[in-house]
């Protein structure tokens, strides 16, 4: 039963879809488990450049099984502007499978995502505003409309004339903007949805336990990062799903000791974006350098990203929390020719070092990095010739940078990755199915 997953180490944007898709050329089946789109996965193959957010990355390769599982969120009219995107691109559907169980993103939920952001004042979370929050809340209340239901007229009809009222009182407590949603416009609009992704809707679970009884290969795709899940981030500064090792197994449907291998991937320096606290963060033209250089603008929301220097008690968390058993590190080639580069790899908080993330909001946003500072090393022209040189052709205090991650860590960084193109990646452990 080959499975692995890739989880993002740190506030998600590490290149997810990029190592997906490097690494899903040999999976049978690549399952979305978490989150929705408020994700935006870039994946680029030659001068063509995919961005996907509902859909998982598999669809950009033929012949996969690219499976949305139960513990996402899914916006259909998106998803049908993705699907169709796809398609024009000479992509094929017929490999999606959506989760029955998967829960829908309505409109009222992307007027209650501002309208809670507007509500909230300085305490602002900095949310795509997708609805994504809005829709795991109506889950966690079970009063959510879930893929499953667009099968069954009664039980729609049912549920647009249960939920409708309760969303207006609420929407007119919060002073959200109007969704214009009447019990019948939403039952057509549901009833539309039906014909157009009645099809691919099925018990996703099965599919997958059933992929794995007969050895298929199966890949789950992460969302997110370990420092936005719901539980272990930095709340409440987080995505509202879980984002680390756990949520494959409630998300996917699929027992724990089902899964093999975690692959966390892991910038090599620290992004953001939204509020919230970032011990390593820098400012200034320090900042703006190293935004420019690793292009770090938000696939979802177009907000330019916050970036500091890698922070390795952030990587230790995220490794407790979802297992690595290997890393994918990336964006390296981002850090070429830096004289130094600081690494964190404790806080002091009130003049007190610790290596473990506090839970504690205020003791974040007051936490010092500790760093131990390596050197830089200098860039090359020829990316192909690099990675066609393999691991060892790496400037050496390259191979020391990654040494020290792997060392603190205590896992072997099998994937490096110095380029956004699928080719411009090297692999160490290759045989990813044994
Ligand atoms: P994801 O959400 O984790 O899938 O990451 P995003 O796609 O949001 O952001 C990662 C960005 O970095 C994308 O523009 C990728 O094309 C790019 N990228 C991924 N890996 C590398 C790399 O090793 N080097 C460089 N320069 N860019 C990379
Ligand atoms: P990928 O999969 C980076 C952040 C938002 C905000 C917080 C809550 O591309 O790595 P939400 O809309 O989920 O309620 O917002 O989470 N956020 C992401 N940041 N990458 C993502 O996805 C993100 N998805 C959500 O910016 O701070
Ligand atoms: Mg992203």
């Amino acid at each position: 039963m080959p499975n692995l997953a890739i989880i993002g180490a740190q506030w998600g944007d590490e290149g997810k879809g990029k190592i997906t898709d490097y690494l899903d050329e040999t999976a049978d089946l690549i399952v979305r488990f978490q989150g929705g789109n408020n994700a935006g996965h870039t994946i680029k193959v030659g001068d063509r450049v995919f961005k996907l957010h509902g859909l998982p990355s598999g669809v950009v390769r033929e012949g996969n099984l690219a499976v949305i599982g139960n513990g996402t969120v899914v916006n259909m009219e998106e998803l049908l502007e993705e699907m169709d995107q796809v398609l024009k691109a000479g992509g094929s559907l017929d490999g999606l499978r959506i989760s029955d169980r998967a829960h829908l993103i309505m409109n009222y939920h992307k007027k209650l995502d501002g309208a809670e952001e507007k509500y909230r004042g300085s305490k602002v979370v900095g949310t795509t505003k997708k609805g994504i929050g809005p829709a795991y809340q109506d889950k966690i209340a079970r009063i959510g409309i879930r893929a499953g239901d667009l099968l069954d007229d009664e039980l729609l009809k049912e549920k647009a004339e249960f939920i409708l009222p309760y969303k207006k009182d609420l929407m007119t407590m919060l002073e959200a903007e109007p969704c214009g949603c009447e019990c019948e416009t939403l039952y057509n609009k549901l009833k539309g949805w039906q014909e157009k992704i009645g099809r691919y809707i099925c018990d996703t679970s099965v599919l997958i336990n059933e992929a794995l009884d007969v050895g298929k290969k199966v890949l789950f795709e992460g969302a997110q990062g370990a420092m936005l899940d719901i539980d272990h981030g930095t709340y409440p500064y987080v995505t509202s799903s879980s984002t680390c090792g756990g949520g494959i197994c409630t998300g996917a449907g699929v027992a724990p000791n089902r899964i093999e291998k975690v692959v966390g991937c892991l910038k090599a320096y620290t992004t953001r974006v939204g509020e919230g606290p970032l011990v390593t963060e820098l400012s200034g033209e320090a900042e703006e350098i190293l935004q420019k250089k690793g292009g770090e603008f938000g696939v979802t929301t177009g907000r330019g990203r916050r970036c500091g220097w890698l922070d390795l008690v952030v990587a230790e968390h995220a490794s407790r929390m979802c297992g690595f058993t290997s890393l994918a590190v990336t964006k390296l080639d981002v850090l070429n020719d830096y004289e130094e580069l600081p690494v964190c790899t404790a806080y002091r908080i009130e003049g007190k070092e610790t290596k473990y993330f506090p839970a504690s909001i205020s003791k974040i946003e007051r936490a010092e990095p500790v760093y131990k500072t390596l050197k830089g090393w200098k860039g090359w022209d020829d990316t192909a010739a690099v990675v066609k040189g393999g691991y060892d052709s790496l400037p050496s205090e390259m191979k020391d940078y990654i040494g020290f991650i792997e060392k603190h860590l205590k896992v072997p960084a099998d994937i490096i990755s110095i380029g956004p193109d699928r080719n411009d990646t090297i692999d160490r452990k290759k045989d990813w199915w044994k």
